[in-house]
């Protein structure tokens, strides 16, 4: 089955109990049981497990080609249940630059707990095996990465990690299912934040998690049902809702993204675009043999931080805002919004710089963001 079939067609879109055409919201708490030996078989209660987070669940599993799918309250959510299966004296390496809340999390939060983390380039996989020490455990990994979209080799760094017997971790919240497969890559972990392209409408926050190994997956689910940090039944329907859809949506904005990405970089006043799509590309030929398309996001330089604010503050359709991924364009200052709790020295090393702009590109007709755009430069 070709991809676009597959977003609809997972195997689990209809409901097995009722046959309904679209998984009903079970919105219920708890179960009744009709005897209290058998409380193990079925659902017992909402937290543990619920029919309509359980069609989610199964559906992004199939979609990724994993063994089990675990859906949470945000990508956040998913991000730090995936990190509290490590323990104290455990170290992860995690590419320099990731999402800013995985990079709080992983700096202010798991240390507390006796965790340690080091950051390298991951796209210079020398740097990837140096930074192994005796007791790191995973390799957290981003790629294309936040916001910058450099391109790590999934398969090489996967590799590295399985031969020092680590746990690699891919978020692959910017690609989609639909456009890369990690666990087919040799990724342990693929975390999506669902909150973005699978959801795809800006109408909820959820994450998730997929494995396709029984005794990580053991690990995983007693973390979610310990924890609790799930995705209620609407926002799993909403999110299965937006899957529907994914293979036009992904198909409209990639073809949005390279337009501009080609436009604006010829435009006065923009220093340099990072989108790998372009030719000139440093990851472009490496991203092309590890995935099937490009995605929506990309990102600019400015010449001035100036010519920069009177963008963002001048665009008129872009929702100017966090996240990305939602079917109308968003522009994101990084520096401000999604790396704001990255400290100042590193954001400098990193490149993100106070000119830099994250633009996640919508399906509108492109002809009138190009518009938009150019009245806001002018
Ligand atoms: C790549 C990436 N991963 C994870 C997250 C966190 O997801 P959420 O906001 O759903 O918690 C984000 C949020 O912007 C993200 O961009």
């Amino acid at each position: 089955m070709k991809p676009g079939t597959r977003v609809l067609h997972t195997g689990v879109e209809i409901d097995k109990y009722t046959g309904a055409a679209s998984i009903p919201i079970y919105q219920v708490s708890t179960f009744n049981k009709t005897d209290v030996h058998s409380l193990d078989e079925g659902y017992i209660y909402s937290r543990t497990n619920n029919p309509t987070r359980e069609a989610l669940e199964e559906a992004a599993c199939r979609l990724e080609y994993g063994n089990k799918g675990f859906a949470f309250a945000s990508g956040m959510a998913a991000i730090s249940s995936v990190f509290s299966i490590f323990g104290s004296g455990d170290h992860i390496v995690a590419c320099s630059d990731i999402y800013g809340g995985a990079h709080e999390v992983l700096t202010e939060l798991f240390p507390r707990f006796g965790m340690e983390v080091s950051f390298v380039d991951a796209t210079d996989l020398d740097a990837v095996k140096k930074a192994i020490r005796k007791n790191t455990k995973a390799l957290y990994l981003e790629t294309p990465s936040n916001p910058l979209m450099r391109i790590t080799d999934l398969r090489g760094a996967c590799e590295i990690a399985r031969q020092a017997d680590l746990i690699s971790i891919v978020d692959n919240t910017f690609m989609t299912p639909y456009l890369q497969n990690p666990l087919r890559l040799g990724a342990d972990i693929v975390i999506h934040s669902a909150t973005k392209f699978l959801g795809g409408h800006s109408d909820v926050t959820a994450g998730i998690v997929i494995v396709d190994d029984d005794e990580l997956a053991g690990k995983i689910a007693a973390i979610q049902k310990s924890f609790g940090a799930v995705i209620g039944p609407m926002d799993a329907w909403l999110v299965m809702r937006g899957i529907k859809t994914l293979k036009v949506r992904m198909e409209q904005h990639e073809h949005n993204a390279m337009e501009i990405a080609n436009w604006i970089g010829k435009q006065p006043g923009i220093a340099k675009v990072y989108y790998p799509g372009l030719k000139d590309h440093p990851g472009h030929h490496l991203h092309k043999e590890q995935s099937s398309g490009f995605g929506a996001v990309l990102s600019f330089q400015t010449n001035t931080i100036g010519f920069a604010k009177k963008i963002m503050h001048g665009i008129k359709l872009p929702v100017l805002g966090v996240s990305l991924g939602g079917v109308e364009s968003i522009m994101s200052y990084p520096v401000l919004m999604s790396h704001a709790s990255i400290p100042q020295d590193q954001k400098e090393a990193l490149g993100i710089s106070e000119d830099l702009i994250r633009f996640s590109v919508g399906i509108e007709d492109v002809e009138d963001l190009i518009a938009d755009l150019e009245q806001a430069m002018k």
